[in-house]
């Protein structure tokens, strides 16, 4: 945990988040939002990484808009939003009402080939995105779109300069890694950071983690793979529009785990919808041990996707904030490096965590 608060100090003023695309990844995280809300230590709550961040607890984070095309979600209160279909992410906690009602996006490329079979396009009126996120007091945007939503991405990333928001890229469009977007959220005074959320409980972190510590015991990696299959939305959609960009994104990190050249795989791979918010990823390892003695490591790590999106998304909307309060702009590098698969600059592992912890402790110096 980096920096508890100290007991009786000042109330720290709320986060304001605006939401963009109200899919499983919000509905965990909506949900998350609620289910810590009281806990008052570390020790006692189960699930995050760190419970205070910068002295920021989760329950300081506020949504204050949220954004969609879905006709189950548009015009609802964002506590029904989160469990319209074609959501599948589990039920975790009961969310009262919020007050806030999911405004309707425009479409652009938010809807694919694959997922349009189960994606209903509202025939409400669109808001005037950059208008409801000044009046709300937003001051991050996260952006929570399918992954081929490129063109949208950037929509909503133009959306939120013009609004005086800074930006949070879960999704594999490259944004934040991007010199030339990266120069305009630093023109206009104003942090971003991604791309691709790095999950919780992560296959790509778990691959580097193994390869890692195969190669320090003296094992030469000579090829691995690790593949996904899962039944959400974001599988359809993979499958049709960013296999090949997640494949690139997850096997150039994964390549960084290793001081050699090997064979390395990494991606996603299919979707099955009776796994529903559910995802299964297969690892497989061959390498060489003593006098060349060959060992091979075949591994299944189930999870539920949406919910291993949670705690990163708590720990970046809060150093965010951190960067925010810092006046700090452009593309912020310890956190990009921290929380994403695809930063502006890869890192190892342990560099990228060393660097936000020393990023946090600064900021509450
Ligand atoms: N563990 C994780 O869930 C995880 C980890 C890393 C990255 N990500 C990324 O987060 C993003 C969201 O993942 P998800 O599983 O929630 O996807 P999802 O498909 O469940 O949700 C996407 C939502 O965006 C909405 N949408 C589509 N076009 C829109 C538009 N133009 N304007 C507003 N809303 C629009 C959809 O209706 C849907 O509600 C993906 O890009 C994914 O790659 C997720």
């Amino acid at each position: 945990m980096i920096c508890e608060r100290q007991s009786g100090a000042f109330p720290l003023p709320s986060i304001k988040v605006a939401l963009i695309g109200v899919g499983n990844c919000a509905s965990a995280f909506v949900q998350g939002l609620q289910y810590y809300k009281n806990f008052e230590s570390g020790d006692e709550c189960v699930g995050l990484r760190n419970l205070i961040l910068g002295g920021y607890h989760p329950r300081d984070i506020q949504i204050v808009a949220a954004f969609d095309i879905e006709s189950r979600k548009v015009g609802k209160d964002l506590a029904e939003a989160i469990f319209a279909p074609p959501n599948n992410a589990p039920k975790m906690v009961e969310v009262a009402p919020t007050g806030l009602i999911v405004h309707k996006g425009p479409v652009l490329d938010g809807v694919g080939e694959y997922t349009k079979s189960v994606v209903q396009v509202s025939s409400l009126p669109e808001a005037d995105v950059m208008q409801v996120l000044r009046e709300s007091g937003a001051e991050i945007v996260v952006n929570l779109l399918p992954s081929g939503a490129v063109k949208a991405s950037e929509w909503y990333a133009a959306q939120s300069l013009k609004a005086g928001c800074a930006f949070v890229n879960a999704t594999p469009s490259f944004i934040a890694s991007r010199s030339d977007w990266a120069r305009r959220f630093e023109d206009a005074g104003l942090p971003v950071v991604g791309d691709d959320l790095i999950d919780q409980v992560g296959a790509t972190a778990l691959h580097k983690t193994l390869l890692q510590l195969l190669s320090r015991h003296g094992v030469r990696i000579t090829e691995t793979y690790q593949l996904d299959v899962g039944g959400g939305t974001e599988s359809l959609d993979t499958l049709e529009r960013t296999r090949n960009l997640k494949r690139t994104v997850k096997t150039e990190t994964v390549k960084t785990a290793l001081l050699y050249e090997a064979e390395v795989v990494a991606g996603s791979t299919d979707y099955v919808d009776f796994l529903q918010n559910r995802r299964d990823s297969f690892f497989w390892i061959k390498g060489l041990y003593f006098c060349g003695t060959p060992m091979q490591l075949d591994m299944r790590l189930s999870t539920v996707d949406a919910p291993n999106a949670g705690s990163v998304l708590l720990d970046v909307i809060r150093a965010v904030k951190i960067a925010l309060n810092r006046k700090l702009k452009g593309a912020i590098l310890p956190i990009c490096a921290y929380a994403f698969k695809h930063p502006p600059q890869l890192l190892s592992l342990e560099v990228a965590e060393k660097m936000f912890e020393e990023f946090i402790i600064m900021a509450t110096r």
